[in-house]
């Protein structure tokens, strides 16, 4: 299962790079405490934004985890990024509600701004090490409890960047729906 709507939000998954959702309005940026830039998703996201994006973020920093801030996309196709900071699996307590929280603040932030579309990455699935099926069960979990609650918002993607990532995350979906 690749899509499913949610009242009348249209919540997708697809395997890709997030630096290049061209018809999105702001993607979700797997950042690090002090938004200064990084490896994974922040790394690609800021070479495809340009210097610029980290002058706009750091100011901001830190944050903590399950926190979310707003910054123009630069020279991304978007007209934001959302910088979330996922835990640290094993040691940022409690993992699971802190995840949770980044996908709701996230969210909370994009109906505050008149965001559409947006699209997230597998926060915290890489260098912070949070196991891909537990992350997705609680992502998806979070997706499907907010997205009828929102109004502005109209499409959730969750873009994946390896088969095996996505092909969990459609087991996960085939699951609670
Ligand atoms: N597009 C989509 N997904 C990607 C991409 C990409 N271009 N690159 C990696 N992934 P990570 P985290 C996947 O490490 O675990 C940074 O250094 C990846 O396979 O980007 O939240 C920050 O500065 C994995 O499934 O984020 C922080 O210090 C998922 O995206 C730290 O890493 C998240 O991997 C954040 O770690």
């Amino acid at each position: 299962m690749k899509e499913v709507t949610l009242q009348d939000v249209k919540f997708e998954l697809k395997r890709g790079n997030i630096a290049s959702q061209d018809d999105i309005a702001a993607v979700v940026n797997a950042a690090n405490a002090s938004l200064s830039g990084g490896g994974g998703v922040d790394g690609a996201l800021h070479r495809a934004a340009g210097p610029e994006l980290k002058k706009a973020s750091q100011p901001m920093g830190p944050i903590r985890p399950g926190e979310a801030v707003i910054t123009p996309g630069f020279n991304l196709p978007n007209d934001y990024v959302i910088h979330c900071l996922g835990p640290v699996y094993g040691k940022d307590q409690p993992e699971d509600e802190l995840l949770a929280n980044c996908y709701k603040n996230a969210l909370k932030l994009a109906e505050e701004k008149g965001i559409s579309s947006i699209a997230f990455p597998a926060i915290s699935c890489g260098a912070f090490g949070y196991p891909v099926e537990d992350a997705a069960k609680i992502a998806i979990k979070t997706i499907k409890n907010e997205g009828p609650k929102l109004s502005v918002v109209k499409l959730i993607r969750f873009v994946l960047f390896g088969e095996e990532a996505m092909e969990i995350h459609e087991e996960v979906m085939e699951e609670m729906f």
